[in-house]
């Protein structure tokens, strides 16, 4: 599902915030990415969707090589993934309810299948009687659970989240975590970035471990692949 060859990115002027990065993760894992803060976690996440682009190497997620596309690919690529990330970007003057069912409309769902499967996921996250509240007055966790329902909406084949649980209390944080353990039970690819510890020790999944942009740790080691 996603293979990085010898991957390293420079931000400019010269600050190396991945180096060499050789990673391979299978369609259906759920990948822990750890490190100490500014280790590169966010920036790998983001080279995975194209928000950022490589210096050097290669990447390929989901059968697409995400080095090469134009814009169109990009788009495309983007569909099948489920973005959690820390700025949640939900649209202010939508509900809590609008915010998620447009994330499926935007893609050809009918209103009416939108809007359910919305309702349906808000309440899975804790947030039935939040339907109609507009996001600016939901506290920081209440967004990041809207902006979770958002990036699961259209059933993605890959799911990307930075620090997802960053903003939940400990209840919170758990029932946020098995709704990710859920979707990964239906064959969903996860990688979470996170600096918590605690997760990674509670929940017993492949962690990968990055220091100063080096890959320092692998719980489940890639075997030696052939560079394309
Ligand atoms: N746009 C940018 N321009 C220049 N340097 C950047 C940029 N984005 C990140 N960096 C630097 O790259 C390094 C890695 O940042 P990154 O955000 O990937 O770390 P992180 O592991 O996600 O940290 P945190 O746990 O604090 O979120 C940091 O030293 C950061 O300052
Ligand atoms: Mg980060």
């Amino acid at each position: 599902m996603i293979q990085l060859f010898r991957v390293s990115k420079i931000y400019p002027p010269n600050y190396p915030a991945l180096t060499d990065i050789h990673l391979h993760v299978e369609k259906g894992e759920f990948v822990f990415l750890s490190g100490a803060s500014g280790a590169g976690k966010t920036t790998l996440l983001k080279l995975l969707f194209r928000e950022e682009e490589v210096t050097e190497g290669q990447i390929i997620v989901n059968g697409r090589n995400v080095t090469r596309l134009d814009g169109g690919g990009v788009a495309g690529m983007r569909q099948e993934i489920g973005l959690v990330f820390q700025e949640f970007k939900l649209l202010p003057t939508m509900s809590a309810l609008e915010n998620v069912a447009l994330a499926a409309e935007v893609v050809g769902m009918s209103r009416r299948e939108s809007r359910r499967r919305a309702f349906h996921l808000l309440r899975e996250l804790g947030l039935k009687d939040k339907h109609d509240a507009r996001p600016l007055t939901l506290s920081g966790g209440e967004q990041q659970r809207v902006a979770i329902a958002r990036a699961l909406v259209n059933d993605p084949i890959l799911v990307l989240a930075d620090e997802p649980t960053g903003n939940l209390d400990g209840d919170m944080a758990e029932e946020t975590m098995k709704l990710f353990l859920k979707i990964h039970e239906k064959g969903t690819t996860i990688m979470i970035a996170t600096h918590d510890a605690g997760l990674l020790k509670r929940f017993q999944h492949r962690a990968v471990l990055l220091q100063r942009g080096r890959l320092m740790g692998d719980s489940k080691p890639a075997k030696d692949e052939v560079v394309p």
